[in-house]
């Protein structure tokens, strides 16, 4: 019993490698700057920093920008990268306003986006498995 579970610690461990693996250094290291910036937006908007809002979104307006990105939004994921560009132009016209309603519709929208495009990407590999 301790022995199996030993072996399934070790299989998870191996598989996770396994998956970490398939993307490039390149992709993964962009892909966390989404992360942090969205991690800092939600501090931004909780408390009213405006000046961080708007430095945070530009940030990460400025990952789409980016060649890597664009590589990755295939056709099928484009219509989830407009969302979360359009949550993005929000989130800057709601610092500008300073408005707290905004702000937080915006970041709801923009986690929104993350959350859809991620399961249609999750999806699609299951279909894709060969
Ligand atoms: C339009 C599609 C799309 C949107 C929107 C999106 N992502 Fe991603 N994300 C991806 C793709 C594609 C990958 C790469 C998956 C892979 O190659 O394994 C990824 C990977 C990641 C990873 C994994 C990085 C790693 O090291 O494994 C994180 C973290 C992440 N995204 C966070 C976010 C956050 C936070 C948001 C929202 C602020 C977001 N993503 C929005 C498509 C998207």
């Amino acid at each position: 019993m301790k022995h199996s579970l030993r072996f399934l610690t070790l299989a998870v461990v191996v598989l996770s490698a396994g998956t970490a693996t398939a993307q490039t250094a390149r992709t993964g290291r962009l892909m966390r700057e989404k992360l942090q910036h969205s991690q800092r937006i939600l501090q931004a908007v909780t408390t009213s920093d405006w000046a961080l809002l708007q430095r945070e979104t530009q940030a990460l307006t400025d990952v789409t920008k980016n060649p890597t990105w664009a590589e990755l939004m295939k056709a099928q994921l484009r219509p989830y990268a407009d969302e979360f560009q359009k949550a993005l132009a929000d989130l800057s016209a709601a610092a500008a306003h300073r408005d707290y309603d905004e702000s937080g519709r915006s970041y709801l929208a923009l986690t929104g986006a993350c959350l859809s495009c991620h399961k249609h990407v999750m999806n699609s590999r299951i279909a894709n498995t060969k």
